[in-house]
């Protein structure tokens, strides 16, 4: 059993043992900061995806899903301030040559002086580094990091360069020969591909203000400071949907979705003590008003989702580039002046998950070590994942008590009928306690056994991954059973 301090450490170990997630090219020694979601991981990520996007394209009837490229044209990320702007303060260690984020390097020197018991030095660092980032001032930073001795992790010395820029996009060329071609980005975020979308969808959907558009999909970036398993990654999935808005409505939908976003999480199982509020201190370059929705992960509080207000920077940063009018004709009557809305550049709020991020919220929050005694006085325990029911990426096990006497057969039937409607396995290996274990380990929450007294009365028994319990139900009410708990 792991304690307190490790159990993160065991939770990655559990990851890989049961098939959620692996190191990209492990074989390989594995990518930094890269990894592969495995048999079961890949489905908890897809019905987590599902109820993100059913929370938004059917749950709402004003927002639509579309799935644009990940390539897209260059001038996109010049138009959006990417290929300017998209960059994070670093400095490198001279004597290790590893290089670090301003931000993560000095909110890490705070995390150790908390441990320590400096809470003060920990906020005063924390609030300082914060105006010097607001104020753009890379001279205090480097200051800031030499007066509280901060070192680096590997050489344990502080012989530091100045603090630089270094933009987070990948790029690579398009064409078959090198000369010809021309570089392009990885998107770092996936919101661009809905904003040069924008005419296509509220022209061929007749969308009216307000109304949203949402996507689900890949984005890159080339995070220095990769660390904490699946929470940066240099690949990873972003859902995001953006709130087009009339100029001027933004601060009011911007508290709306704040609430919203808040609301669904916690009814992803999130519970409403370990979420937060975590105002923007320094504004990208689009927002007139940021948050981040924090979640207190085993290694502290982080951000898990981003509420932005992005004004009608991008819809009029495309419109300048790309010489094509963007613009929305609302024919409502404004009821100031008397007179339609009329021609305009939306507003837009965002808001934007990480399904990395939220998968790693799901599994932290699932992963139980459990120990007990048994009535005969022995010792027990068990690993399980406490998965929520509709988004366990198993919903029933199907075991046959013995490998004989028409048992699997009964069994295949239940499987047959049960599988058109959820996810099931079906194991005849081993002893039921093993399997039931293995349930366990995997999230899977319910398991039904077939033994001789079905073949008599019909009845099977019911055993409930998070009490352990177990009842007697017909065969036959087995199927409506798991169906009434994932609704
Ligand atoms: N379109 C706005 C945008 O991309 P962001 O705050 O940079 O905003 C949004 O990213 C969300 O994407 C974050 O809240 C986080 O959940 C996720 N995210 C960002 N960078 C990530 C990374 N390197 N690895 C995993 N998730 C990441």
């Amino acid at each position: 059993m792991a304690n307190e301090t490790n159990i993160f450490a065991a939770l990655i170990a559990h990851c890989k043992e049961y098939g959620y997630i692996f190191q990209s090219s492990e074989i390989y020694d594995g990518l930094a900061a890269v990894y592969d979601y495995g048999q079961n991981g890949a489905q908890l990520k897809k019905n987590i995806r599902d109820e993100w996007w059913k929370s938004m394209t059917q749950l709402n009837d004003n927002i639509v899903g579309i799935d644009a490229a990940i390539f897209m044209h260059p001038t996109t990320w010049k138009a959006s301030g990417h290929v300017d702007n998209f960059s994070d303060p670093m400095i490198d260690n001279k004597d290790s040559n590893k290089r670090y984020r301003v931000d993560h390097l000095i909110e890490g020197f705070a995390e150790e002086q908390k441990a320590m018991g400096n809470e003060q030095l920990a906020n005063d660092t924390i609030t300082a580094m914060d105006a010097l980032l607001a104020a753009n001032d890379y001279a205090g930073l480097k200051k800031l990091i030499e007066d509280n001795k901060i070192k680096c992790a590997l050489s344990k010395t502080s012989n530091w360069t100045e603090v630089r820029e270094f933009n987070l996009m990948f790029s690579t060329q398009i064409g078959s020969v090198a000369e010809e071609s021309e570089t392009i980005y990885l998107r770092p975020e996936t919101a661009q591909g809905i904003f040069v979308n924008f005419l296509n969808v509220q022209k061929t959907g007749r969308m009216k203000i307000p109304f949203g558009i949402a996507q689900t999909g890949k984005a890159f970036r080339n995070e220095i400071v990769a660390r904490q398993f699946i929470f940066r990654m240099r690949e990873f999935e972003q859902m995001e949907m953006q709130f087009f808005v009339r100029p001027g409505s933004q601060m009011q939908w911007y508290e709306y979705w704040k609430t919203e976003r808040k609301k669904w999480l916690e009814s992803m199982g999130l519970p409403a003590g370990k979420l937060r509020y975590h105002n923007h201190v320094k504004l990208a370059h689009y927002a007139d008003a940021a948050l981040d929705i924090e979640f207190e992960f085993p290694f502290g509080w982080k951000e898990l989702e981003g509420i932005h207000s992005r004004t009608d920077f991008d819809l009029k940063q495309h419109q300048e580039h790309s010489k094509k009018k963007i613009q929305y004709f609302d024919n409502d009557i404004d009821e100031s002046t008397g007179k339609a809305y009329g021609n305009y550049t939306p507003f837009v709020v965002e808001t934007s998950v990480g399904l990395d991020r939220l998968f790693l919220t799901i599994m932290s929050l699932a992963y139980v070590e459990e120990k007990w005694t048994k009535e005969d006085g022995a010792e027990d325990s068990r690993v399980v994942l406490k998965i929520p029911t509709k988004i366990a990426p198993t919903k029933l096990a199907i075991l046959p008590l013995l490998k004989k006497d028409n048992l699997p057969e009964i069994a295949k039937e239940l499987m047959d009928e049960c599988k058109q409607s959820f996810h099931c396995f079906y194991e005849e290996k081993d002893a039921i306690g093993k399997r039931y274990r293995r349930m366990d380990a995997i999230g899977t929450p319910f398991c039904v056994t077939i033994d001789h007294q079905t073949k008599e009365d019909g009845t099977v028994t019911i055993r409930y991954r998070d009490t352990m319990t177990q009842e007697r139900v017909k065969m036959s009410e087995v199927k409506g059973l798991v169906l009434g708990k994932i609704g």
